[in-house]
């Protein structure tokens, strides 16, 4: 199957399908090293968060890399403790102040807290205010997910997500693909759990691609945005290199059956931050 560099949202707007995730890059160098890296290798969407605390750096190698702003696609998350309708508000606004931008093109409740609800209007609020091109939220299970929907005017255009060949979230994307919002694989490598499964190798070695870039691309194959992580600038370069072969249909399932429900990080139905 051939398939774009961006995906289509709910309202038009074209978020790139590769991405590059910048959690635990707190050091101001290796995330401004990691961004600039990125950027250089043809990486147009930058994910960060308020709770990385690299906001700052990620504003700043966007500017020395020269690259337009109207070419980039930014996306940073409302930390759990800032939720609340006014309170992500102003989050909102730090978080802009330290990318120093001027818009976020995505904004995410990072996670479903009690408080879900409230903190999406706002979300919602600043979409209004053409401050974001696109609402959404993250780590948001079905029935978060109707919470919000009960609240809101606009639905989340996308859910961000751990996903990956062990947690293949199966149901919970095609219930978002029924609402038309785009999921975003977060731990798209899976902590390459699944780098050494045969079916993973020996795909691997068929299309001459490392199992990273067969795993990044049966998430493209399935429908996901894919956020991957690297400090390594080789694996940085490689993880964009995913749109020049495909997977047969029947190898996209044998690597959606290596599903195990096996979760890298948090429940959102149970954590404590
Ligand atoms: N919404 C949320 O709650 C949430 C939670 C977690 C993460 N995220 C987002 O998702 C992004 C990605 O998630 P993640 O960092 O947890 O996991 P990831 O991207 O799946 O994995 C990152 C790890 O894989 C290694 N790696 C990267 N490319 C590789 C390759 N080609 N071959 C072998 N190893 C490779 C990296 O090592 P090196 O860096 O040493 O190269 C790093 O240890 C984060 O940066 C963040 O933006 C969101």
């Amino acid at each position: 199957m051939t398939i774009s560099k961006t995906i289509t949202l709910a309202n038009g707007v074209e978020m790139p399908r590769i991405g590059y995730g910048v959690f635990r890059m707190k050091e101001h160098e290796v995330a401004f090293n990691g961004v600039i890296e990125a950027l250089n290798a043809g990486y147009r969407a930058i994910d960060t968060a308020a709770i990385y605390q690299n906001e700052e750096a990620v504003g700043e190698a966007i500017k020395a890399s020269g690259v337009e702003r109207s070419e980039l696609f930014i996306t940073t998350k409302v930390w759990n403790a800032d939720q609340g309708f006014d309170n992500t508000l102003r989050a909102f606004e730090t978080s802009l102040k330290k990318l120093n931008l001027e818009y976020i093109d995505l904004y995410l409740t990072h996670w479903p807290k009690p408080t879900l609800a409230e903190t999406y209007k706002a979300i919602e609020r600043l979409y209004e205010e053409k401050l974001i091109r696109v609402p959404g939220v993250s780590n948001h299970h079905q029935h978060h997910l109707e919470e919000v929907f009960a609240v809101a005017n606009v639905k989340p255009m996308v859910n961000q997500v751990e996903c990956h060949p062990s947690l293949a979230q199966h149901d919970l994307r095609a219930f978002c693909a029924q609402h038309n919002i785009a999921v975003t694989a977060w731990a798209p490598l899976g902590t390459g759990i699944v780098f050494t499964h045969p079916i993973v190798k020996g795909l691997a070695e068929k299309y001459s691609k490392t199992p990273a870039q067969i795993v990044l691309r049966w998430h493209l194959e399935v429908g996901n945005i894919a956020i991957p992580k690297s400090v390594t600038p080789q694996r940085v370069k490689e993880n964009l290199e995913v749109f020049d072969f495909a997977l047969a249909v029947d190898e996209v399932a044998a690597i959606s059956a290596l599903n195990t429900f096996h979760r890298t990080g948090a429940d959102p139905d149970n954590f404590d931050f």
